[in-house]
């Protein structure tokens, strides 16, 4: 039976401690994995912009031997000509993969039930499950052991906050994630996370209080307005700006590396005095999209 990435949350902490695996070794040895996908092909499907998740999947799909086809759904080309499950049933006539970007999870839910073939997400409103995997790999590279790691999430509780919680919890991580009052995770998520982490034994926290953050070893953040909001930027810089990745925040938490999923906001989410220090792992995180979700695909369509 095909199985999808949509969230992580209905996966065995077990197969998502093996995609973790499974990224080390395609990163590590990509001359192993040079024809794993030859003859497949992949269509991508993407509603919003994007530029790391299009061209790490793209140029990662052609380095294990695979195609990768990118269809423009950004505006209204191809709108209204024949249902999101018409859609999806057909590129299954063809394609080994569907590999999407949308505005609502409910339009990947109907793109799995749809077809045969497996769907991933590839960022929608509640959901960035390849980021998170990225970010699970470079936490791995710089500290070793996830169980005895603390990251320290730091903005808007939507898609990368709720996608970070879950991988964390699989994986066994500490993660606090701290939002200003009002933009706080979603419940479903908090208790999808919560509900593995009681298996795993990590530990998720979600609070508006920056000194939950204190003990962390990297923190990280997120656009405070995400594709697709059309709040003004004047009207949440006075909520947001406690939050702000700076020095001061690095001295409050201890903290020794910052994160962030990208697009970055100098001087708006994270100062650029820190963008541009030693402590950032932003690159290593770009760099590791395409190794996770390489051993995504392995998983999923092998
Ligand atoms: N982090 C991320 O998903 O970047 P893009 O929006 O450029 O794909
Ligand atoms: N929260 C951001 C993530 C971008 C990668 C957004 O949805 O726009």
């Amino acid at each position: 039976m095909k199985n999808d990435l949509l969230t992580f949350t209905n996966w065995q902490s077990e197969q998502v401690k093996r995609i973790l695996d499974l990224a080390l070794a395609v990163k590590t040895k990509p001359e192993n994995y040079q024809q794993v996908l030859a003859g497949k092909s992949i269509v991508a499907l993407f509603e919003k912009p994007s530029l790391r998740t299009r061209l790490s999947f793209d140029i990662g799909i052609n380095k294990l031997g695979g195609h990768f086809v990118y269809l423009d759904v950004q505006g209204d080309n191809l709108k209204d000509r024949e249902s999101l499950a018409d859609t999806a049933a057909n590129i299954a006539c063809w394609a080994d993969g569907l590999i999407s970007r949308v505005f609502s999870h409910e339009t990947l839910e109907v793109y799995a039930q749809s077809c045969d073939i497996p769907v991933v997400n590839a960022l929608c409103d509640k959901f960035h499950p390849c980021q998170a995997m990225a970010d699970m790999l470079t936490l791995t590279e710089t500290f070793g052991d996830l169980s005895k790691v603390k990251l320290a999430y730091f903005g808007d509780g939507n898609n990368v906050a709720h996608s970070l919680m879950i991988a964390a919890a699989h994986l066994g991580m500490n993660l606090a994630v701290v939002t200003p009052q009002g933009y706080e995770t979603e419940q479903y998520a908090l208790d999808s996370a919560l509900s593995i982490a009681a298996k795993t034994g990590a530990e998720i926290t979600v609070s508006n209080d920056i000194n939950d953050a204190i003990g962390a070893n990297a923190v990280y953040t997120d656009t405070w307005i995400s594709m697709g909001d059309d709040t003004p930027p004047e009207s949440i810089e006075a909520v947001f700006s406690p939050y702000q990745i700076n020095q001061a925040l690095l001295d409050k938490t201890g903290a020794t590396h910052v994160m962030h999923c990208q697009p970055a906001h100098r001087d708006v989410e994270i100062t650029s005095e820190i963008m541009d220090s030693k402590c950032s792992l932003l690159m290593q995180q770009a760099e590791n999209r395409m190794h996770a979700q390489n051993a995504i695909l392995i998983n999923l369509l092998t």
